[in-house]
């Protein structure tokens, strides 16, 4: 396929970037091509990307070389970093860097970061409204990201800025489902208040990405967000009632609530969800549901995203 533009995808076995190969795959007269990046070529997950049709190729972000060498003839790629891998903003910064570094030294045509908010822009750390963690920062994965943007700007790379949304998937896979209460009842527990939490199936973010590098450079140099819905907690909890054929209470929490919840990152999420409760008009603003759906017409619902997947949702107490 040498006429093909192959999209070098970092992330590929994982949520984002495994939707960003089948979506490409998914198109095999797109002209795209994709090369899915894994440190482990012989792992379940990328054998099945190879059988789909995905190049396989091997590298770690904390390898710079092995990462010049999977960019190396790419048109174009999507870098994605692993904050819940290491829960290290300066090891995020590092990984960002390095990407960044070793799609300038592939010459490029077109880079999509995924990244978030740098949050202390609208809550300095001077702000007490949420504590500071970590020494320097308020959303410690979401600063990480944003403070990373400048990395990607400094060595002036045709980059498009991608805002992503929670996933739905967290629900099944982060915890962050419906849980039986003592009285047997599910609750959806949110520190959201009446605010909208712009949401989306992980799977589509890969979709969007892909429709942006299609629109080819419409994007470089711009932020952009997706999201599938704003939802707030409430709408969320009767969406899940009528998947689940259940009741599901909406459990709005105080954001200090949810921090104390003593999970591992429990802090930082406590204050992402007061972040996108205290700025929802930013928030979703910065996350159009019709950009999203013009560079995926198929972009789901959350409705639909349950039609698909809430029997993965585990409904433990
Ligand atoms: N959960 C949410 O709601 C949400 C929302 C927005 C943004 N995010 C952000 O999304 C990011 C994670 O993306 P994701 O959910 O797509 O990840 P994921 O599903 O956890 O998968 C990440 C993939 O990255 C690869 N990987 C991990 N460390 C690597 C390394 N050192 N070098 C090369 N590859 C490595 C792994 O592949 P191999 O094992 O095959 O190498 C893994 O399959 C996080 O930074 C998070 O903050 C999450």
């Amino acid at each position: 396929m040498p006429d093909k533009k192959v999209i070098a995808v970092v992330g590929a076995t994982g949520a984002q970037g495994g939707g960003l190969v089948r979506a490409i795959l998914s198109q095999p007269s797109s002209g795209f091509a994709a090369r899915a990046i894994t440190r482990d070529v012989n792992s379940e997950k990328a054998k099945e990307l190879a059988k789909l049709g995905a190049e396989v190729v091997a590298a770690d972000v904390d390898d710079m070389e092995s990462l010049k060498r999977a960019f190396h003839g790419a048109h174009g790629a999507y870098c994605v970093t692993f904050f819940w891998a290491h829960f290290s903003p300066e090891k995020e910064i590092a990984e960002a860097t390095a990407m960044a570094q070793a799609t300038k030294h592939a010459g490029l045509k077109h880079v999509i970061w995924s990244t978030l908010e740098d949050t202390r822009k609208w809550v300095p750390l001077s702000d007490n409204r949420m504590p500071t963690l970590m020494g320097q920062y308020k959303v410690p994965h979401f600063d990480a990201k944003g403070e990373a943007d400048q990395v990607f700007r400094d060595l002036k790379l045709p980059v498009t800025f991608l805002l992503t949304s929670f996933y739905w998937d967290n629900f099944i896979y982060f915890g962050m489902g419906p849980k039986k209460g003592p009285d047997g009842k599910l609750a959806l527990t949110l520190p959201m208040g009446d605010k909208k939490l712009p949401g989306i199936a992980a799977e589509d973010i890969g979709k969007c990405a892909f429709g942006i590098f299609k629109r080819d450079g419409e994007f470089i140099g711009k932020t952009v967000g997706i999201a599938g819905e704003h939802l707030t907690g409430t709408e969320m909890a009767a969406a899940l009632s009528r998947a689940l054929g259940q009741q599901v209470r909406y459990n709005d929490v105080p954001p200090d609530v949810y921090r104390g919840f003593g999970f591992p990152g429990a802090e930082d999420l406590g204050n992402m969800f007061q972040f996108k409760r205290d700025f929802e008009r930013y928030f979703c603003g910065a996350r159009s549901l019709e950009f999203s759906r013009s560079v995926n017409p198929s972009l789901q619902t959350f409705d639909q995203w349950l039609a698909q997947n809430k029997s993965g949702i585990p409904l433990e107490s």
